[in-house]
């Protein structure tokens, strides 16, 4: 079985566990997802919420994407990584007035609403700004991502964007708000989406909505499909870097764009994952009844995907090349949800190896906890160790 590669004899001078990131892949990615949108003038901010790394924010703004944000916290850690404040975009079910403040402030380019009550709101603290915020609606499109349901967003049942059939009410209400100004549609209907026809499903959604609007008069200058495009955590040496050209082919094939406009996205995890992974140690090698245990160093606080979504994230003893044996990799945390991985295999494993977690530079770092008074992890770079 394929390993990845890394410098493990740099790595047994570090304290455990800890994140290592590939600046040459994110680099590399980082390439590829600007060339490719670029090939049809596709603007791309990045997810900050995927990874807000201060040393990984600077190498995306370094590429010149912009920023999506979800909270004051990411719109400052955007702006201090160097993203342009004009490509900064923010959305969230629920903004504080200082977090619209901020936004404001800074004149960020886009505010993505999320509820009538949200425009009210932030109508008032532009008027008291003397300012016209740029807001695009998020419309919760009724397309099913087919991910996991707890990273689903774009259905009814969901707590985001604006349903359909309220559109209309939303749309007249704008008309009498004098400090917004509606300049674009916004969806994310989820994350971690392989199918592509869920994809298409919303670029042809979204061609609707445009008909509804300009039967309406509404013409719209900017549509933001969010971000949601998936990434093999069972393969991440075969396909490092996500298959950008077809994701980014199905909208320019469906997609009805109007003259003049432009269209964005917000990738994070498919910019981050495969870069990151979490380097931990084994603890201990406990003999179950039924059971043979790896208890690792690292824990749900250092990376909670496994024990949150189920999620799979492929494990390799990179200490040992000794035959593959059959464990259940666990951390130290006193929850039974804090288990990696049941039946993993891995070659022969003793005291002290280290185990790499792969595919953890999204949703990774940034989701750490103190939980059981814990460090949080640090992190250490390909290009700087
Ligand atoms: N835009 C919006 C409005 C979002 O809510 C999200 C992710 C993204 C963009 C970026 O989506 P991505 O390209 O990364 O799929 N913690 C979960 C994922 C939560 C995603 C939340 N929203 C996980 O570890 O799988």
């Amino acid at each position: 079985m394929l390993k990845g590669t890394f410098p493990v004899e740099k790595f047994k001078a570090l304290q455990t566990p800890f994140y290592f990131y590939d600046i040459e892949l994110l680099k590399e990615t980082l390439k590829m997802v600007t060339t490719e949108a670029n090939k049809y003038g596709y603007h791309v901010h990045y997810a900050v919420k995927a990874n807000a790394n201060p040393r990984i924010l600077s190498v995306i703004s370094s590429f010149g994407l912009g920023a999506d944000c979800v909270s004051g916290g990411e719109i400052q850690a955007a702006l201090n990584a160097g993203f342009p404040a004009d490509k900064i975009v923010y959305a969230g079910v629920g903004k504080a007035d200082w977090e619209i403040n901020l936004g404001l402030d800074n004149n960020i380019l886009c505010f993505n609403v999320e509820s009538a009550v949200e425009l009210q709101i932030i109508n008032e603290l532009a008027a008291a700004k003397n300012k016209v915020a740029s807001i695009a609606l998020r419309i919760n499109p009724e397309v099913d991502a087919h991910t996991h349901a707890k990273i689903t967003t774009g259905m009814k049942e969901n707590k985001f964007g604006i349903n359909l059939s309220l559109l209309g009410k939303v749309l007249d209400e704008i008309c009498t708000l004098k400090n917004v100004k509606l300049t674009g549609i916004h969806s994310h209907i989820g994350s971690q989406i392989t199918d592509m026809s869920a994809f298409r499903n919303l670029a042809i959604r979204v061609n609707e909505i445009q008909d509804e609007l300009e039967a309406r008069n509404i013409k719209i200058q900017n549509i933001n499909f969010g971000g949601g495009l998936g990434i093999d955590y069972y393969h991440p040496n075969h396909l490092p870097i996500p298959a950008f050209d077809n994701y980014f082919a199905v909208f320019n094939k469906l997609l009805q764009v109007r003259p003049g406009q432009q269209v964005h996205f917000e990738p994070g995890r498919s910019i981050v994952a495969q870069c990151g992974t979490l380097i931990s140690k084994v603890l201990y090698v406990k003999e179950g009844e039924i059971k043979k245990f790896a208890i690792l160093d690292a824990g749900f606080t250092e990376l909670i995907r496994p024990a949150m979504y189920d999620a799979h994230h492929r494990m390799e003893n990179i200490s040992s090349d000794e035959e593959i044996e059959i464990y259940d990799v666990v951390g130290p945390i006193c929850e039974s949800s804090d288990v990696f991985g049941k039946d993993v295999e891995l070659n022969k494993t003793h005291r002290g190896d280290l185990i790499a977690l792969r595919s953890a530079g999204a949703y990774g770092e940034v989701m750490a906890s103190q939980y059981n008074c814990r460090q949080l992890p640090k992190a250490y770079y390909s290009d700087q160790l």
